[in-house]
Order: C-alpha cells, then structure tokens, then sequence
C-alpha cells in the first residue's frame, strides 16, 4: 500500500517537473556570492553572519523562538535528545518507515529505537499505533514511563514527517504529554510544510530539520 502511494507521488511528480535527482544540490541563486563573502571574511566556521541570519529566518519562518544551526540535522537530532534528559538504555520510541539517520541518533545518544506503526494517510507515526503501545506495554513509576518488558524507561518519542508530509503532530503530542515522554519532531525532510498554519517541526520540545544537499532547501 505505502509503496504503491510513493511509486503514484513520484509519477506525478515526474509528469510535472522531469527527473529530480536527490544527490544534485541546485544552485540557482546567490550561492556562489554568499560563499565567496564566508572566503573573504575568513568566516568559514559554526559562526558568521550567514549562520545568525539562516537562525533568524529559520525561526521566523517557523514561528518558533529559537534556531540553532549545528552541522547536521542527525547532530541536531542528537543533541536534542540529550537536552530531553535522554540517559543511556533508556528507549525512544520512533517509527521504522524513515531515514536511518532517525535510529541512529537514538543509538548515538546511548538510547534504544522502539517501533511504533505509522498510518496510512500521513506515512508518519501513527497516534492509534501509539496510544495502543503505551496503553498495554508500558507502566508509570514515580511518574516516568517504563516499558513492561524490557524494564527500561521511555524518555522520548521522535515522529517523522515524512518527505515532509505533516504528521498527526498534536494528537502524538498530547499522547506522549500523558506519559511524560518528550517529543523530538525528526522534521529532516519538513522544510517549507504545515499544516493548519503549523510548521513541520515546530510543535514538540524540539524540532529537527535538514539542510544536506538532498532536502527540499538546497
Ligand atoms: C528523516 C530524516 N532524518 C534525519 C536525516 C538526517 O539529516 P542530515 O543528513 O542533515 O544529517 C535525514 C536526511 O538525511 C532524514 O531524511
């Protein structure tokens, strides 16, 4: 079902625009200007104008308080789970249709994915799924969320949008609110999408998004 909706996307997608190759970063602005004043101001660095101004704009643009750029958005991914207090062994729950760097930031944080379905209509983590998981597997102690069987905590839940579809953020939300679980929005692929005037990413305690050379942006 989800493969047959990717291949009938793609197939409009290619109808209107030809082929989008993912590994080609299109350049057709002020790209070449903007580098060669990072060159001569001897800015090449985490720090420059041109990182304080992609801050502001990104915040604006999200309505959010806060931008933060860091070299990447599986860096990004990280460090936010480890300002949600992610401690070793803990479980983060996320779902298994994404990018491999969503699991691999849970794993750099010392924690461990646990999957949890997505749905059919976003392709991101389903809010049934997940409240079906918490309600039966998990157990509160001392008002933290502990997975029945394994006996590790549930710190964290890190949804996906994704290729930027807006996943059912403010049900997940609210669900993981109830169990005292962070929500870290992995919204790599999000750039540019809302729903109902939410930006992808803007909802959760943190949100993630991506600017490598094969995201919406670049
Ligand atoms: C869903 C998802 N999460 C995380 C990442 C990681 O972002 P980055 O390549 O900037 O580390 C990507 C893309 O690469 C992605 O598609």
């Amino acid at each position: 079902m989800v493969n047959q909706f990717i291949r009938e996307v793609r197939r409009r997608f290619q109808r209107l625009e030809g082929n989008i190759y993912l590994i080609e970063t299109a350049m057709f602005g002020n790209e070449q200007q903007y580098i060669n004043r990072c060159l001569q101001t001897a800015k090449v660095s985490t720090i420059g104008e041109e990182v304080s101004q992609l801050e502001k704009s990104v915040a604006k643009r999200l309505r959010v308080k806060y931008a933060v750029a860091t070299s990447s958005g599986t860096a990004a991914l990280h460090l936010s789970l480890m300002v949600c207090g992610v401690r070793m062994d803990d479980l983060v729950i996320t779902q298994p249709f994404t990018f491999i760097a969503t699991a691999n930031a849970i794993q750099h944080a010392g924690a461990q994915p646990a999957f949890v379905d997505i749905d059919r209509s976003t392709l991101g983590l389903c809010p049934d799924a997940l409240s079906r998981f918490l309600d039966t597997e998990t157990r509160m102690v001392q008002s933290f969320c502990f997975h029945r069987q394994s006996g590790k905590r549930i710190s964290a839940c890190m949804p996906v949008h994704t290729f930027g579809h807006p996943g059912r953020m403010l049900e997940i939300i609210d669900i993981c609110q109830q169990y005292n679980i962070k929500v870290v929005e992995d919204a790599a692929e999000g750039l540019g999408s809302r729903l109902n005037n939410e930006s992808d990413g803007s909802l959760g305690d943190f949100g993630v998004i991506s600017f490598n050379g094969n995201k919406i942006v670049t």
